[in-house]
Parts: C-alpha cells; structure tokens; sequence
C-alpha cells in the first residue's frame, strides 16, 4: 500500500509518499519535501494565516510533482490520497485537502482525512512496533496532552494544559528574550551553554495537584517580570536553563505519576514522546531515564519526524486504511479545531 500524505495546517507545506511493507505494519518513506514558511512569517513576529494560505498555494503543485517525481512513481501507483483536515489554520487545511481531493477524484482512489494530531503520534509505529495500549504525551506548538491510545483511532485525554502549550512557553519566551520563532531549538541551545547555577525561583504550577493536568503560562510571566526588572543579559544562558529545567520537571512529575496509575489500571508497556518539543534533547534524555526506572518502553520519533512533515500523515491514513478500507466522503470539512476523542 502506497499512500500519498499532505500537510499544511500551519507554516510548513509538506508532501510526503509512504509505502507500508509487506510483512509487518511498518512503513518505509519513499519520498518527502517540506517547504517551511518561517521567513516569510519571521518580520510579524507570529505565523500571519492568510499569508500562510497563499504560501501553502503557491508551493502545493510544485511539491507535489516534485515528491512524485523523486519517488519514482505515477500518480496511478499511489493507493490513497491524505490531508490534514484539522486542528490546524482553516486556510492552509482548505489548500491541502482540496488538493488531495482532487487527486483522489481524478484517480478514482480514496481520499483519507488525517487528524495532525494523531499523525504526530502514530507516527512513531511507522519504524517499530509499539503494542497498543500505550500512554503519549504529545508536546507541541499548540497542544499539551497526556493520552491513552488504546487503537489508531482510539485516544483517552487524561490531562492536559489549562493555558498555554509547552511550545508556545518555549516559543514566548525566546521571543521576551529577542529571538525569533520557533524559540525551542533556541532555548535548548542556550541553555547547553548556561555556565553557573542561578537559581530565578520559577514556579512550577500544578505540579503537585492530584490530576495530570498542566500550566505554563505562570512560568512564562514569571519570565517576563525577571527579564523586564534590570536583567543581566550575561544570565540569559542560566535563564533559559531554569525554564527549561522548570517545564521539563512538570512534565517528568505528572508522567512519572501517570506511569504509576496506567501500567496497574491499563497495562501499558509503552510510553510515547511526540510532537515538535519531542526533539528537545535534554527533555527527551529526561524521559529516557524516566522510562528505564518504571521498566517501560520508550519511544520518540527522529527529530525530524517531530516536528510538523507529511510524513506522518501518509503513516496516520495507512494504519486507518489497514482496519477500513474505505475513504472519506469528498465533502469532508476541514476542522480547524477537532479533538482526538472525537476522530
Ligand atoms: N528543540 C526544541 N526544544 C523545545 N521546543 C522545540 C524544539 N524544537 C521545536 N520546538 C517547538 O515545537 C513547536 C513546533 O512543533 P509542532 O510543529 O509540532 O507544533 P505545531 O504544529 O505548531 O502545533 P500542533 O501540532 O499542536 O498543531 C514550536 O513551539 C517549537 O518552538
Ligand atoms: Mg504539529
């Protein structure tokens, strides 16, 4: 099975075609291309939508038959066809999802609707197999979940954050700092470079609270009023790594709590990284140890695999297309908003 995959839901336009092997439920990438928007957004300081659409149209076509061409491929020999269909910008889902209509409509083949969400999160069975049930936390711009992914289409949200996501605190606060987005790989930079041990007396929010939710835009005020209260510059390394250490410590305490619950109640032998902030380094070494002392299994997808791709859209539609055959009706509406528990 071969599928071709689109995403355009924020800044990035990406095409990517994926084949799933023979044997296992494992897929191979035959080809991606993804162009990424982030200097033309750069000078407004945050992603402009209409802008991102029109980019997302200007560059779709030339993907496509780019991405086709370096597969080797026709247009005949791809199965399916897949789009983002939502949470995502309305403009950007309506450019991909049209487009990928059009090509399940010429070619007679099923066109597959993709929550990007659950593309970041399948995403990690397409190189290995990871037994179902098994706990996710998903990290990314927008979103802060701790899920139970009981099938590919199955996801009980256990807790989340109550305001910001833990990238846009990244993101934030690299912006207070004068940097540009995305501020992550920023911030995680810096602070490989932090020399001294300041402590900034950030809070941790709710990290005590008996549920598994989580709150970060406490931290990011409390960021704001350090760097607008005669801030040292010569700290900024240190700063960022308090952040870092302060947001990373959240999410370690609440997991390692959900661990604890969910491998008694549910059986889990898995634990799942996933989205953009996956590819933080020092978060992921955090994780591994987490996991190695509750004796579960960890997995976090290559760093290029966490943030946005096509990829794992292709991926998401072939595990749906393995249990049901059968496409989306071409007049499936993009979603700029759409729940997990509600696929
Ligand atoms: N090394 C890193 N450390 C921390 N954060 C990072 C790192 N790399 C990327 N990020 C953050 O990941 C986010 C982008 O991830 P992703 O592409 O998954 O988000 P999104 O698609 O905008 O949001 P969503 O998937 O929730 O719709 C940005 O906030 C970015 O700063
Ligand atoms: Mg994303």
């Amino acid at each position: 099975m071969i599928v071709l995959g689109i995403e355009t839901s924020c800044d990035e336009t990406s095409v990517a075609i994926v084949k799933k092997k023979n044997r296992f439920l494992l897929g191979d990438v035959l080809s991606e291309n993804t162009l990424s928007q982030v200097k033309k957004h750069k000078k407004f300081g945050g992603v402009v939508p209409e802008l991102a659409s029109r980019e997302h149209s200007n560059t779709i076509d030339y993907l496509v038959k780019k991405t086709l061409k370096e597969s080797g491929l026709s247009l005949s020999e791809i199965d399916a066809f897949a789009a983002t269909l939502g949470p995502g910008l309305l403009g950007g889902l309506i450019v991909g999802s049209n487009y990928a209509k059009t090509l399940a409509l010429t070619t007679k083949k099923p066109f597959i609707a993709v929550n990007h969400l659950q593309g970041h999160i399948l995403v990690t069975r397409m190189k290995r197999k990871i037994k179902f049930p098994f706990l996710c936390l998903l990290v990314s711009g927008g979103h802060t979940q701790m899920l139970l992914v009981r099938k590919y289409n199955d996801f009980k949200l256990i807790g989340e954050t109550l305001d910001d996501a833990i990238g846009e605190a990244f993101d934030k606060v690299a912006k207070l700092m004068g940097y540009s987005y995305p501020g992550g790989p920023i911030i995680e930079k810096l602070a490989l470079k932090a020399k001294k041990r300041v402590d900034f007396n950030l809070p941790e929010p709710l990290i005590n609270s008996k549920n598994f939710n989580f709150s970060f835009s406490g931290i990011k005020t409390a960021t704001r009023k350090i760097i607008g209260n005669s801030f040292d510059k010569k700290l900024k390394c240190e700063l960022a790594k308090n952040f870092q250490d302060c947001v990373t410590n959240c999410l370690i305490t609440k997991c390692s709590k959900a661990i604890d619950l969910y491998k008694k109640k549910e059986r889990i032998n898995s634990f799942v990284l996933a989205g953009g902030v996956a590819s933080n380094k020092f978060i992921r070494e955090k994780f591994i140890n987490l996991c190695a002392k509750k004796s579960l299994q960890f997995i976090v997808p290559e760093q290029d695999l966490c943030v946005d791709n096509a990829t794992m859209i292709a991926w998401a539609a072939i595990e749906r297309l393995q249990i049901n055959k059968k496409g989306d009706i071409l007049d499936f509406e993009p979603k700029p908003r759409w729940a997990l528990e509600k696929l």
